[in-house]
């Protein structure tokens, strides 16, 4: 299983690459407006920073549009993959970057059938989004369980991507699923860091340790 970082946030993002654990990481057109800078510019900086896919959002339901903002992405880096919503532009979208050579990862999907389509088309990656399904009274995991199943039983080559996490309960969920991929913000990341037994733990070690030189210089 592997972590991506789910930010456009350049500080961020420097800080949890160099704990070693991000492999790629996921953008959406909310995230980079709340960052309130020049697109083309922090995702070049975030294409550059990153050893790993970066998925980039078109910023449109549009079939054209949708292609012309692909290529346009494609061009600011290798890792650049396109991601674009689920519906059947999205899908016709998919079709035709692969041909292309284009990385997709499909957006917002919701449910295992709707999550089967992209992987057929040939999505690169396929997101499921944890929190907004627990929104509409759905059982994340099972949906998340039962779209790993099937992805592995009808041998699609699609990386599943699980997306949308509000608290670190989701991510303990999150992992036993099978997935291939979770993308977290990176306040959650952090938490997952900390342990108050821990802290408690390593505390203690250290104070016996301070205690036992403190008793060897009185010798
Ligand atoms: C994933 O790729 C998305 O960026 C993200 O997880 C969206 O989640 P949210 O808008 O429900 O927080």
């Amino acid at each position: 299983m592997e972590i991506f970082a789910d930010t456009a946030s350049l500080d961020e993002l420097k800080e949890l690459l160099s704990w070693g654990i991000i492999s790629g990481c996921t953008t959406n057109p909310k995230i980079c407006a709340k960052e309130g800078v020049e697109f083309k510019t922090r995702m070049k900086d975030i294409l550059h920073l990153v050893n790993g896919p970066v998925s980039i959002e078109v910023t449109t339901n549009d079939y054209d549009l949708m292609l012309k903002e692909a290529k346009e992405y494609s061009s600011w880096g290798k890792n650049a993959v396109v991601k674009v919503p689920m519906n059947a532009n999205g899908l016709k979208a998919v079709k035709i970057l692969k041909e292309m050579g284009i990385k997709t990862n499909v957006t917002a999907c919701m449910s295992t059938k709707q999550a089967i389509l992209p992987a057929l088309a040939g999505a690169d990656y396929v997101s499921i989004f944890w929190a907004r399904i627990e929104d509409m009274g759905y059982n994340a995991q099972a949906v998340a369980e039962e779209t790993v199943k099937v992805f592995k039983d009808s041998n699609v080559k699609s990386k599943i991507i699980l997306g949308s996490f509000r608290q670190v309960s989701h991510i303990n969920r999150a992992m036993l699923t099978g997935t291939h991929i979770l993308t977290i913000p990176p306040q959650i990341i952090k938490e997952m860091v900390t342990n108050p037994k821990t802290t408690e733990t390593i505390q203690e070690f250290l104070d016996n340790w301070e205690s036992f030189k403190k008793g060897q210089k009185n010798h």
